[in-house]
């Protein structure tokens, strides 16, 4: 029997297969920021902006309401500061805190928090 012409020869592959291109693609992005990134500004930017307050101290969070950020990966708090300031959940608590954040502070916020224990 032949194969109709519009048989799916890949059926259900394609789709996350581009989702899993571009989300390696915005990894490579945010790392390669990550790379540029200078912690002791970062340090400074955390104490200026009272991250601790809720984070912590160095973001280790004492309180179960408040994730830890000391030793996350770089490229994931920056994805998650740029997603907080896109404010994709209105509602969100941490939009008001990343809402005035520039790129580079973001990256550099990300490489202070990472660097930590
Ligand atoms: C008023 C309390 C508060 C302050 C101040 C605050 N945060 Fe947050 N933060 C939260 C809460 C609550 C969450 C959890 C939100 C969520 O995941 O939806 C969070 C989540 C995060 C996350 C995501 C962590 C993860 O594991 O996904 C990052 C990164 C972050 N905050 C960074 C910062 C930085 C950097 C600052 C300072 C500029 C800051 N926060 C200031 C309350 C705060």
């Amino acid at each position: 029997m032949k194969t109709p012409p519009n048989y799916p020869s890949r059926p259900r592959l394609r789709p996350p297969l581009r989702s899993a291109v571009a989300l390696a693609a915005l990894l490579a992005g945010a790392a390669g920021t990550a790379g540029a990134a200078d912690p002791k500004r970062g340090e400074a930017l955390a104490f200026e902006y009272h991250c601790m307050t809720c984070h912590g101290p160095r973001g280790r969070s004492s309180d179960g309401r408040y994730p830890h950020l000391a030793g996350q990966h770089a490229a994931y708090l920056e994805i998650r500061l740029n997603y907080f300031r896109s404010a994709v959940e209105p509602t969100n608590q941490m939009n008001a805190q990343a809402v005035h954040l520039e790129d580079d502070e973001i990256a550099d916020l990300a490489a202070y928090f990472a660097s930590q224990p």
